[in-house]
């Protein structure tokens, strides 16, 4: 069951009224539904009942607390890559043997943070990462868990911005190159080798790469088991696609993780995932309301209170986000482009889509839970929206809206 449904011809997420809320909390407005959270997250746990797996959600995607803190109730742990979303995941009562810690540029603040606070793994991405976590572990008489994040090499067919298992790419410890480090680590002091990790990049929709970067990092965990290093864990990072569009190829979380399944079968491996948009990109939605229509002699302008401030996947991308009307209208539709306020040429939400506007109409830009407000700013020194979680007919305010003043609060004047 999808949770955002029209229901008596109005836009609702689970039962309550996108109408009411934008009249309730204003626009724009991102608008969370806390059962496409949960059962986004129990397909997970459902296909890998009976194995030993840990779901660590990518809190990138969308750190709000509640956001976080539905995931953990529901049995989720987290992968972090600062200092700051571990603050975040230890704020809703986090688990620390449920956090795993990525990034190719740990600081050795967040090592410590991380160490002090007993996390379950520290992704490690390079040599000269390996040999700093050592020392700050050796500096506080603790011993750094690890595992090495190993770049397979493979073509993950995603944009460019979002494609990491690669050659080319910054990430991770280069597959040739891993069996040597993994030895490296095996005579350090301070570090004890627990596991080994890969993410290949993020909007994947075919299975395929995940099943050739896992046979690739099955290889090395036999090859590190015949030297004497003997793993606990594979990672397989996170990475699974959702539907942005009707056409979008699917791929069913099943579909996904059967390569995974069928290969772990009788090894005492523990797997540990660590999804994003698969968990939160459909449970959110941007709500917006139309200020101003410019039809034109080329194009016609819908101009909308959100802009790229707030949803910049578009813009950074070229990403499609579906948009539909709130309360759909009669009437014949128009061409328009949906855009916002800020002054770019690049602020647009939607290219050419057909819809019957007036100036006043809400509307929802859908699968904007994942990387949305957590990539928003306050360009053109816009306050960023709120954000409201629904759960059934209750609505709650999880973020209020930024007032300016709060946005130039921290400068100051000359003397
Ligand atoms: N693990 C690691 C190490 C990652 O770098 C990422 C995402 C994930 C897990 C989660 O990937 P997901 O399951 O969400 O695909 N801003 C871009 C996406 C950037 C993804 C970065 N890494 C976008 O809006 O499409």
């Amino acid at each position: 069951m999808s949770s955002f449904v029209t229901h008596a011809g109005v836009l609702h997420a689970e039962s309550v009224s996108l109408t009411v809320l934008a009249e309730q909390f204003g626009t724009p407005c991102w608008v969370y539904s806390r059962h496409a959270l949960e059962s986004a997250l129990d397909e997970f746990h459902d296909e890998l009942r009976g194995l030993d797996a840990l779901v660590c959600y990518a809190v990138k995607a969308n750190s709000n607390l509640a956001v976080l803190d539905v995931l953990a109730r529901r049995g989720a742990g987290f992968d972090i890559v600062s200092a700051g979303e571990l603050k975040r995941v230890l704020a809703v009562g986090a688990e620390p043997q449920r956090i795993v810690f990525s990034g190719v540029g740990k600081t050795s603040a967040e090592m410590e943070l991380a160490l002090t606070t007993g996390i379950l793994c520290f992704n490690v991405e390079s040599a000269a990462e390996l040999v700093r976590l050592n020392a700050v572990a050796a500096r506080l008489g603790k011993t750094a868990p690890i595992s090495l994040r190993v770049n397979p090499d493979v073509d993950a067919g995603t944009h460019p911005y979002i494609s990491t298992g690669l050659k080319e790419n910054k990430f991770g410890v280069a597959y040739d190159e891993a069996l040597a480090l993994y030895r490296q680590a095996a005579t350090l002091g301070n570090v004890e080798i627990t596991g080994i990790d890969c993410h290949i990049g993020s909007q994947l929709l075919d299975p395929a790469p995940f099943a050739e970067a896992l046979d690739k990092l099955l290889l090395l965990v036999d090859q590190l088991a015949a030297e004497g290093i003997v793993l606990q864990h594979i990672d397989l990072g996170g990475g699974l696609g959702i539907r942005y569009r009707d056409d979008d190829a699917q791929t069913t979380v099943k579909a996904y993780l059967q390569p995974l399944l069928a290969r772990i079968k009788g090894r005492a491996l523990r797997v540990l995932l660590e999804p994003g948009r698969r968990l939160v990109g459909n449970a959110g939605v941007l709500l917006t309301r139309v200020e101003y229509l410019k039809p034109g002699e080329v194009k016609n302008f819908a101009i909308v209170d959100a802009a790229m401030n707030d949803l910049s996947r578009p813009a950074l991308y070229g990403s499609w986000h579906e948009i539909v009307p709130v309360v759909a209208r009669p009437g014949a539709t128009s061409t328009w482009e949906i855009v916002g306020p800020v002054c770019e040429s690049g602020d647009f939400l939607g290219h050419g889509r057909a819809l019957t506007l007036a100036g006043g109409d809400l509307l929802a830009i859908l699968s904007a839970g994942a990387y949305g407000m957590v990539m928003s700013s306050n360009y053109n020194t816009r306050p960023r929206a709120a954000e409201v979680m629904v759960d059934g007919e209750q609505a709650h305010l999880v973020r209020r809206r930024e007032t300016a003043e709060e946005l130039y609060a921290l400068e100051q004047r000359l003397p």
